[in-house]
């Protein structure tokens, strides 16, 4: 009930007004987003690089409609790019498709992902294209599998929660495509996706078994100590060693648990967002566990 009440108010621009009078509210932002300028991210993933983990960019924008604005994004991930390759920090970009024109055109977002994948490989860099709302699974996929027919440095997102995932690995195995796996963030309805955390998670811990044996490297992105237990143990198993994939978490989540498989020897690659545009991003996270609004509303009433 409060997930659902949350990820609805991450599309209301109302609440967001009335959060943001809370001087205190932007402060508590911080805790999962590394702020709103390209520098404060830099800073964010050198002190992570410092402890032996990866990054992966994200400038936060979603469900841009106009074209201008998607040309900018693209601007910014050149950017961004540019600055990995001369500060020399540890991270590869993740971009969303609706950042940079998914909901105008089909052609256009595929020209603007198009410019972002060749920028990278000019660095010697990868972009990972990020899996929004189901009904934008389908175009999402097509465009990634464009692209991959051309390029070899880009890769995609696919969500447990969705009944169909189990097929898109399939045929995403078949053009040796990098996946990231993860449990999937948005309100999607029964008819689509799984409703139960059990569900969810066996159907998790399936598609994990069946990426790494893969011979592929893939990121299994998850906070959730079951599903990283399984992992490794599926991985003593079946002898796939710890440099043949690597975990990721998200900026400022489990921060003692991103520590402690770096400590045992996994690779770690962390999620760092920045951007102005951070409303639905902090919303979701919220959702995804209550003790966070608690945390959210005991630092609103503080400050
Ligand atoms: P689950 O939600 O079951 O949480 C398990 C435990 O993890 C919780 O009990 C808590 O301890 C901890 N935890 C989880 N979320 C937390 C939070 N926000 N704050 C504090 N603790 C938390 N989704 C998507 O739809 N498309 C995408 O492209 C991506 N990309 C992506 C990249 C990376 C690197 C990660 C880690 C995640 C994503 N996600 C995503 C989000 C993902 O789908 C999912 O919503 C979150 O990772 C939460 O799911 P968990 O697997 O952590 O398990």
């Amino acid at each position: 009930m409060l997930k659902s009440t949350l990820l609805y108010l991450s599309r209301s621009q109302g609440f967001k007004s009335f959060l943001t009078r809370f001087k205190s509210f932007n402060a508590v932002t911080r805790r999962f987003v590394a702020g709103e300028d390209l520098p404060d991210a830099i800073e964010a993933i050198r002190a992570l690089n410092s402890k032996k983990i990866s990054a992966t960019f994200d400038h936060l924008g979603e469900s841009i409609t106009a074209e201008p604005e998607t040309l900018r994004e693209v601007r910014e991930y050149q950017r961004m790019l540019a600055q990995i390759g001369s500060t020399g920090i540890d991270s590869n970009v993740s971009v969303k498709l609706t950042q940079i024109g998914l909901d105008i055109s089909r052609d256009l977002c595929y020209r603007n992902a198009r410019s972002i994948v060749e920028e990278a490989k000019r660095f010697g860099n990868f972009v990972r294209i990020d899996m929004e709302e189901s009904s934008k699974t389908t175009s999402t996929l097509e465009i990634f599998k464009q692209l991959r027919r051309e390029f070899d440095n880009v890769g995609i997102v696919v969500q447990a929660y969705l009944y169909r995932t189990e097929d898109d690995i399939k045929s995403l195995l078949e053009m040796r495509a990098r996946i990231r796996l993860c449990k999937g963030a948005y309100k999607e309805p029964p008819a689509v996706a799984f409703s139960s955390k059990k569900d969810v998670d066996d159907n998790y811990v399936k598609l994990m078994r069946i990426l790494l044996v893969s011979g592929i490297y893939h990121g299994i992105a998850t906070h959730d100590e079951n599903m990283i237990d399984a992992t490794k143990r599926f991985a003593k198993e079946n002898a796939v060693t710890p440099d043949q994939f690597e975990f990721q978490m998200l900026y400022g989540v489990r921060r003692d648990l991103q520590e402690s498989l770096v400590g045992q020897g996994f690779r770690m690659r962390v999620y760092v967002p920045y951007g102005k545009y951070w409303y639905p991003y902090f919303m979701r996270r919220l959702a995804e566990r209550p003790a966070n609004v608690w945390f959210v509303l005991r630092n609103m009433l503080r400050g």
